[in-house]
């Protein structure tokens, strides 16, 4: 499988910023409403531009599951209950899940062994659950107050642009 770091740009994220980012997010979707598309440049601009990262993707809502849409990394689950795993819990309470070890979280869903922390995002569209937005790290611990304030950023673009 090959290995992402043959992919990185020179300058990881923490040197380009996240206000460039979210520049580059924003023009990555200007004109386009495809939920696919749009999902997909956007997975690989976070899995390309951020450091410690080993899957960036959406899952969509479909019923009473989540399904995998797209993404960056290794094979995932294809589904996911609602409630279920980190990305099943973050759908059913509307609430991020920020978890800093995803060994300590009962029920985690372990798509990547690597994983060890991992943050989940809600994606809401004129009140209604229409998906999630998941990163994992390899590293514990991985995700702060400040990746979270510009991941939910990157997640109401998203949702913005699909309008
Ligand atoms: N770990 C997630 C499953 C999805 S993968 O991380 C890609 C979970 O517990 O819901």
């Amino acid at each position: 499988m090959q290995n992402k770091s043959m992919f990185e740009p020179d300058s990881p994220a923490s040197e380009c910023g996240f206000d460039d980012l979210l520049v580059q997010a924003a023009s990555l979707v200007a004109g386009q409403n495809d939920r696919v598309a749009n999902a997909a440049n956007l997975s690989a601009l976070l899995f390309y531009a951020l450091d410690r990262v080993n899957w960036v993707g959406f899952y969509f809502l479909h019923g009473d599951q989540l399904t995998v849409g797209p993404f960056q990394g290794r094979p995932a689950c294809v589904s996911i209950p609602l409630g279920k795993g980190v990305c099943g819990t973050a759908a059913e309470t509307r609430r991020i899940q920020r978890v800093a070890d995803v060994h300590a979280f009962e029920g985690h869903i372990a798509c990547d062994a690597a994983s060890r922390s991992e943050i989940v995002l809600p994606l809401i569209r004129d009140g209604a659950l229409i998906g999630v937005l998941d990163l994992d790290s390899p590293v514990r611990n991985r995700f702060d107050d400040k990746d979270e304030r510009f991941l939910q950023e990157i997640a109401d673009l998203y949702v913005r642009s699909l309008a």
